[in-house]
């Protein structure tokens, strides 16, 4: 008589970063919903081992672990769109944490289908911005997958979570606890929780960990000159020729010595709450500003004012966890669209906090002197304003003849 086939468990592919959630998740998903799991820890350019995150998986019991690195495509296909776009939330922030969900969704999506797996799980909480990202970037790309987010699921403090390790033998690096809720990527450094709640409380210098506090920073200036093409950076200094993520990493280490890049404000997450929140994002900063000065000297009037527009929008719907929308694609065409002529040079002064910009030129610049100067060589006719007024007051001349009162 033939044996009975051992039954196949269905696979789940987990976002594992190597922490106390994740690792108490690994046996969580196998007990509670009997699955495969698969670790997956990808590196968009924080710091810590991923070799050793998956090693630790494997251990706990994974089936399968990969560590990848994804720090190339997170520059080229999330940050270079959202420079473009001159992409800050509510004005502010630069979007570091938002805008690498979608990337890691994808990444996930492509080694469940690879994988044959049914399941999605990740480590988000219930009350942030993150969960809705990935659930809503996952469906976009594969509305067939089942997603699981123990942390919204289980009810477990951290210190039950350290007692549910101990008895279900997961083996974990229990660190000590960190005051703030922090999130790291190439583009950015987050921090929220703790003192920081405090809306009234500076925060302290350990919120900190990318910048220098700008009352410590050197007292010379530093100047950096930031090279574009088509709306992106290309090189600084004399280094004309330079891979982007070379450049982002640079500007974080120059920015972060002179202090540069702080955040502190109040945000609106796509929950309803309001939260405080701290951001350490130099090159995000620096770039921002360098690229949207560059614009002001290429870009028609009514072409730069209408993409304000536009980049807010999309700075909404990055945050909003958006990213994979029609409206989304169809905005980054819109800007691709107008960084055709966006070269040049911005020169950017580094001083104690601030990132300055103090010159640019560009081979494609609609400055000219002939027209902007008040000493000689002007070439602006001066006869023509008087008719020009005429013609553009009229409207108002109209209206306030024909409503006197
Ligand atoms: N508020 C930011 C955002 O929604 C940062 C979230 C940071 N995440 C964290 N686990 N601390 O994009």
């Amino acid at each position: 008589m033939a044996s009975r086939s051992k039954k196949v468990r269905d696979k789940v592919v987990l976002a594992y970063s190597g922490g106390l959630d994740t690792s108490v998740a690994i046996r969580w998903l196998q007990q509670k919903y009997d699955l495969e799991v698969i670790a997956v820890s990808i590196n968009v350019g924080q710091p810590g081992d991923l070799q050793e995150a998956v090693d630790r998986a494997v251990e706990i019991g994974a089936v399968q672990a990969y560590a990848i690195d994804a720090t190339d495509d997170f520059v080229k296909d999330y940050i270079g769109p959202s420079l473009k776009a001159n992409a800050l939330y509510m004005g502010t922030y630069p979007l570091a944490t938002a805008i690498a969900r979608p990337l890691i969704a994808k990444i996930m999506v492509d080694i469940a289908k690879k994988e044959g797996a049914k399941y999605i799980a990740h480590g988000c909480t219930a009350k942030g911005n993150d969960q809705v990202r990935f659930d809503v970037s996952i469906a976009a790309l594969d509305p067939e997958l089942k997603i699981i987010a123990p942390m919204r699921e289980w009810v477990m403090t951290r210190e039950d979570e350290i007692e549910y390790a101990r008895q279900n033998d997961v083996p974990i690096k229990v660190k000590k606890e960190c005051p703030y809720s922090t999130d790291e990527n190439i583009w950015g450094r987050s921090c929220e929780c703790g003192i920081l709640e405090d809306a009234m409380a500076e925060p302290p210098k350990d919120a900190y960990e990318w910048t220098v506090d700008p009352e410590d920073a050197p007292d010379s200036p530093e100047y950096v000159d930031v090279h574009f093409r088509k709306g992106v950076p290309v090189g600084l200094d004399k280094k004309k020729r330079m891979p982007l993520t070379d450049i982002v990493k640079k500007l974080n280490q120059l920015g972060g010595e002179h202090g540069c890049g702080r955040v502190d404000h109040i945000e609106d997450r796509l929950v309803g709450i309001k939260s405080r929140e701290i951001y350490e994002c130099p090159a995000a900063v620096i770039l921002i500003n360098a690229h949207r000065d560059l614009e002001k000297m290429v870009l028609t009037k009514d072409l730069f004012s209408y993409k304000r527009g536009v980049e807010q929008r999309f700075s909404e719907l990055a945050y909003d966890g958006l990213w994979f929308s029609p409206l989304a694609e169809a905005l980054m065409a819109f800007v691709d669209k107008t960084q055709e002529f966006v070269e040049g040079t911005v020169r950017v002064k580094l001083y104690k906090g601030s990132a300055t910009v103090v010159g640019r030129s560009s081979p494609h610049s609609l400055y000219d002197t002939g027209l902007a100067t008040y000493a000689d060589g002007d070439h602006f006719d001066h006869r023509s304003a008087e008719g020009f007024i005429y013609v553009w007051g009229l409207p108002l001349r109209t209206v306030a003849k024909a409503q006197k009162k």
